[in-house]
């Protein structure tokens, strides 16, 4: 396949000032496109000054021959972002919400203040981003979105409650925005992706940080990204060279008759029917399940299998 170019377009990527976002800024400047270069975070020289991450990003580009400017907003101000960059180009094309804290602690230590900070940069700033610019994706009738989510959000990770959730709202969000954009040519995929930076580092061995370079993401960022591409609505696992796409796996499931013995007795007598994946179905949009024809089933059905009935005594249930 030639190597895809993005002259003429303009990307944002967000907390570009290192890491994963460093790589993405440097992959589309390399490429033709003009970059606006987003962090809010400083970091110290060897002297001991402390400079813009962004700026250091964006002089690294120019240097190089490429075109970019900083921005120093928080995500949660994604309309003054939006608004340099297209203030800035006259446009915006491509935008790869990527900036990303962590605050990892265990539920039973979890503050409200670690809980809010993770889903308000996260979730707030992409969802502020991709709003401030979602009218002029419309009115172009182009627009090509990244959100960021992570394995910990996909499988769950101990100790990343606040982290995991927000990330999983991100693929949900990026979802959404694939169905509500397809018309307008606004395509939105999600990654997951694993690379070496500041927020692995302290968490992976250095040998597997050695092969993880942030550098290896890009390459799928840049394909979902480019103008000739059709995916839409995906969710990839990246990282290492390594690109896997995920998708919802549902057993074929059990119908119950719905009446008084749908009990949670009846429920466990058939637990391992619910449990079995071996006639697996894929759905893909809220419309696949087919709730006709289940109730049809349903109705066909002599009644319930009858199990142990459960009971709760003793137990103290609090229902919101
Ligand atoms: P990083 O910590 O190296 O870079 C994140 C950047 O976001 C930092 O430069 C930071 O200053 C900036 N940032 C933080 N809050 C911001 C805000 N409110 N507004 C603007 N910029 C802000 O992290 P890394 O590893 O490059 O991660 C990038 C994204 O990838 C994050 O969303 C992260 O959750 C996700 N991710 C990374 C993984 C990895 O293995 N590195 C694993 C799974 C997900």
């Amino acid at each position: 396949m030639a190597d895809l170019r993005f002259d003429n377009r303009v990307v944002l990527v967000t907390g570009a000032g290192g890491g994963l976002g460093r790589a993405y800024a440097l992959f589309f400047a390399a490429r033709g496109a003009s970059v606006v270069v987003n962090d809010l975070g400083t970091i110290k020289t060897e002297n001991g000054a402390s400079v813009r991450a962004a700026d250091r990003v964006v002089e690294e580009i120019v240097r190089a021959g490429g075109k970019a400017v900083a921005n120093y907003d928080s995500v949660n101000d994604g309309d003054r972002i939006v608004k340099q960059t297209v203030d800035t180009f006259g446009r915006i094309d491509v935008i790869i919400n990527n900036a990303g804290i962590l605050r990892d602690k265990s539920l039973s230590r979890m503050t409200d203040a670690d809980w809010d900070l993770v889903q308000e940069v996260h979730v707030r700033g992409s969802y502020k981003v991709t709003k401030a610019a979602w009218d002029q994706l419309r009115k172009q009738k182009f627009g090509r979105i990244i959100m960021t989510a992570s394995a910990a959000g996909i499988y769950g990770n101990f100790g990343q409650s606040n982290y995991s959730a927000a990330k999983l709202a991100l693929a949900s969000l990026s979802s959404t925005l694939a169905r509500e954009g397809a018309k307008y040519n606004i395509h939105c995929n999600c990654i997951a992706p694993v690379a070496a930076s500041r927020m692995t580092e302290t968490i992976l061995p250095p040998e597997i940080l050695k092969a993880l370079k942030p550098e290896y993401v890009a390459g799928l960022v840049g394909y979902l990204t480019h103008e000739s591409t059709e995916e839409n609505g995906g969710l990839f696992e990246v990282g290492a060279g390594y690109v896997g796409k995920l998708r919802w796996e549902r057993s074929e499931g059990v119908v119950f008759k719905a009446d008084k013995t749908f009990t949670p007795g009846a429920v466990g007598a058939k637990w391992a029917d619910i449990n079995d994946f071996s006639r697996p179905v894929y759905p893909e949009n809220i419309t696949d399940t087919d709730w006709v024809g289940l109730l049809e089933r349903a109705k066909e059905l002599p009644g319930n299998p009858k199990g142990a009935d459960l009971r709760f005594d003793g137990q103290v249930a609090i229902v919101t």
